[in-house]
């Protein structure tokens, strides 16, 4: 049995980033491998590490479960859970036990951190969000995790994981599974329709620079029609020397997986910007619209999310309180 784990923090609304590089590849190793068992957790423990008004924070885990179960993940079909984070207080507990087999010389290397942090005075920088990726192995861990599907930017994380697996089973046993992480082949990082040199993501303040899960069809056309362009109005895939225009063939295949690169070049040759970008705010917007229909019907459905909730506790607290016990027996902790 494959165990496959990932999560998604209800820190703000869900982009096309989050759709394609991760929520798209769950439901579609839900449907490929049914022998596998597989957990979505909304991570609202890592939200916290940046100020959240509460009643937002709440509102938007019920979202996430809404857009989860409406791309097509289904807790009652039998191999898929989707669980809240802060309803299993095995995943706190086992990271305060991580930091202990964890350096401030490994957290200094993490570029999230870094670019997250960057240009702030240290000495008002809040822990939590220093400490975020031991909270995010001790989320792995505890499952015997063999597979994370996320996209390229959580990759160092999980080798950080690894490595905190790995000297934890070398001090003690073989406690943990050494978990790898998963990334699609095109569309991993999907960047800011206004800066492509940026990853596109839910937390700018600027909201043509990224498409939102919900946005209308008259808000993707606006932001697919204002997005910034190369300088050659060629349809061109060159993300080193033509990185806007790559990023908009990235998200046309994220959406029409059918056509690879060479048939998107071939099919826009001679045609220019302006024609391609009609053709994918079409594409994104009757993809979001149909989405966007399902959403709303489980979202209305608040008797039904908190059985999701409940259920998804039910499961996962078991199998995380008997791994959180392996562990507190074995560096004597009663
Ligand atoms: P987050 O929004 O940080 O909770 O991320 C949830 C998942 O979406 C993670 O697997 C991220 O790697 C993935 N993700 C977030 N933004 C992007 C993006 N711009 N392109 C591709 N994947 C993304
Ligand atoms: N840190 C991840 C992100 O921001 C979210 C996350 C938390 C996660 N715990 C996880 C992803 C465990 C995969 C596995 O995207």
């Amino acid at each position: 049995m494959t165990r496959i784990f990932s999560g998604i923090q209800p820190s703000g609304k869900p982009t096309i980033g989050n759709y394609i590089g991760a929520m798209k590849q769950w439901v579609e190793l839900q449907e490929d491998s049914p022998d596998s068992q597989l957990i979505f957790s909304i991570v609202n423990l890592h939200a916290i590490t940046v100020r959240q008004d509460p009643d937002q924070l709440q509102e938007r885990t019920f979202d996430m479960i809404a857009w989860l179960l409406a791309l097509g993940i289904d807790p009652d079909q039998g191999n898929a859970k989707i669980m809240v984070q802060s309803t299993v207080p095995a995943h706190s507990e086992l990271a305060w036990i991580l930091d202990n087999y964890t350096t401030i010389g490994e957290l200094n290397r993490m570029t999230q951190f870094k670019d997250k942090t960057a240009g702030q005075k240290p000495e008002g920088l809040l822990v939590g969000l220093y400490n975020y990726p031991v909270l995010m192995a001790a989320d792995i861990l505890l499952y015997n995790t063999d597979i994370v599907p996320v996209g390229d930017d959580q990759i160092q994380h999980i080798e950080l994981t690894r490595d905190i697996a790995s000297r934890f089973n070398n001090l003690y046993k073989e406690v943990f599974v050494i978990p790898k992480g998963q990334i699609v082949q095109t569309g991993s990082r999907i960047m800011n329709l206004q800066d492509p040199s940026k990853k596109m993501s839910k937390s700018s303040d600027n909201h043509l620079s990224y498409i939102l899960l919900e946005d209308p069809p008259e808000q993707v056309n606006k932001k697919i029609k204002k997005a910034v362009t190369d300088q050659y109005n060629q349809v061109v895939y060159h993300p080193a020397t033509q990185p806007a225009i790559s990023n908009l063939i990235n998200i046309y295949r994220g959406f029409n997986g059918d056509l690879s690169i060479e048939a998107i070049q071939k099919r826009y040759s001679g045609l220019g910007y302006g024609q391609f970008k009609q053709d994918l705010a079409e594409l994104v917007a009757d993809t979001l619209a149909d989405l966007q229909t399902r959403y709303r019907s489980f979202r209305e459905d608040q008797a039904m999310l908190g059985r999701v909730v409940a259920e998804g506790k039910e499961h996962c607290q078991q199998l995380a309180d008997q791994k959180l016990d392996q562990v507190k027996q074995l560096i004597g902790l009663i």
